[in-house]
């Protein structure tokens, strides 16, 4: 053990040295008090802060209807499924949310997976194996999970430069017309938030006979007006393959899917490792997104609370001078493009404001491009937004100017 321990050490000792090594706070959520939550301090101090980095966009994981639903199906049919989908691990719920998810979708089958990560992987890794021809084509600033499912199949790939359609189409040109490809991309990006420009994608995917993958995880329950995505508010539904989706970020509970064709759903059913051989997902838990689905797609006003909160947010931080990345959709980031400044910033909010933003640093982005990412969900106030603005000006002045000169006199000696 001990050659293998000393590359675990050094190799972790890097990562501190960088700057990048992941410290996480330890959360005591309260459903009752959201975006408030309790932790503890180094001294061991109780402290409330505010949440400003929960994926909990539509606060349903703290909604009265979903937790009555969840605790009533647990009651009934006990706390796991015990068994594979194959093996007992196929209950009601799991099929009610699929059919759920796949009219949602205007698709004709759906697939539960423990994790959207997990359906990624699964399902590019599954498609790749069996059919070696197919050659990946996809965009640069892709999701780890995508980038590992691409990577597990071993097969032929290219990789477009972000949101670029000239990039893409040249590849696509250069690739033999009878060539089986895919296009695999997001929606809506996570960290920086951009929009892929789905329309224009899926007329390049026509025209050179692509077939499409899109990861929606960050759009479901926020777009279109029953909320499935980004594809749907473009109706574009029938124009994308492979729809990607998770359960547990704006619905509030826990798993991810796949939506697509019967044909394709039965593929990745009977040959995806990663869905054939794992216990399924609870079915309290599936109860519980089924219902969270149902609430989401009927009550668009929860929708408009949240845009509307991201507008007062931005406007907020205009007011105050802090520049974010531009885009339409409703994550709003901070660049701030060193490591350790990002979590001096974020260790700073925490400790004098009560702010809660975890920093995003490497491998998640580039090294130089780490940030605050800020997410607002429908139940933050005017009071928070502001108080945050404010904060977040005065922390970033303060550390920028004591970490200039050290940032200057690093790039000197370089
Ligand atoms: C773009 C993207 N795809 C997939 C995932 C994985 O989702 P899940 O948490 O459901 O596994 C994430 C999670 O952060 C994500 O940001």
């Amino acid at each position: 053990m001990g050659f293998v321990n000393n590359i675990l050490q050094q190799k972790l000792e890097a990562l501190k040295e960088k700057g990048n090594y992941r410290y996480f706070l330890e959360v005591n959520k309260s459903a009752q008090h959201f975006p408030h939550f309790y932790y503890q301090n180094e001294q061991g101090v109780q402290r409330s802060a505010v949440n400003w980095c929960s994926n909990d966009y539509l606060c349903m994981s703290t909604e009265e209807e979903i937790i009555s639903r969840l605790s009533f199906t647990m009651h009934r049919s006990g706390t796991g499924s015990s068994g594979t989908r194959n093996i007992s691990g196929t209950t009601i719920h799991h099929r009610e949310l699929e059919s759920k998810l796949a009219n949602w979708h205007k698709k004709e089958n759906a697939l539960l997976f423990n994790g959207a990560y997990q359906a990624n992987v699964t399902t590019l890794q599954t498609l790749g194996r069996h059919i070696p021809e197919l050659f990946f084509i996809s965009d640069e600033r892709n999701h780890a999970s995508l980038i590992e499912g691409i990577r597990a199949a071993g097969n032929p790939k290219i990789i477009f430069r972000h949101n670029d359609l000239l990039h893409l189409e040249e590849i696509l040109e250069s690739l033999p017309v009878d060539q089986p490809k895919m296009i695999v991309f997001e929606s809506v990006y996570s960290i920086t938030g951009n929009v892929a420009p789905i329309r224009n994608i899926t007329r390049l995917a026509k025209k050179y006979q692509a077939i499409t993958y899109v990861d929606e995880v960050h759009a479901v329950g926020l777009y279109a007006n029953d909320g499935s995505g980004m594809i749907a508010s473009e109706g574009l539904q029938d124009d994308v393959d492979i729809i990607n989706g998770t359960l547990s970020k704006a619905i509030g509970v826990f798993g991810g899917y796949i939506a697509a064709s019967n044909l394709l759903i039965d593929f990745i059913r009977s040959f995806g490792t990663g869905f054939i051989f794992t216990t399924s997902l609870p079915p309290a838990v599936c109860s519980a997104a089924s219902k969270s689905i149902e609430m989401i797609s009927c009550n668009g006003a929860w929708r408009a609370q949240l845009h509307n909160n991201v507008l007062l947010l931005r406007a907020a931080l205009n007011q105050q001078g802090i520049q974010y990345y531009q885009n339409e959709s409703h994550i709003t980031s901070v660049k701030v493009g060193n490591s350790r400044l990002c979590k001096e910033v974020a260790d700073s909010l925490l400790s004098q404001q009560g702010i809660y933003l975890q920093p995003i640093n490497s491998p998640t982005v580039p090294p130089g491009e780490e940030c605050l990412r800020i997410v607002i969900t429908r139940k933050h106030q005017l009071k928070h937004i502001n108080h945050l603005a404010h904060s977040l000006k005065k922390i970033l002045h303060e550390k920028d100017q004591a970490y200039r000169p050290k940032l200057e006199a690093v790039a000197a000696a370089d």
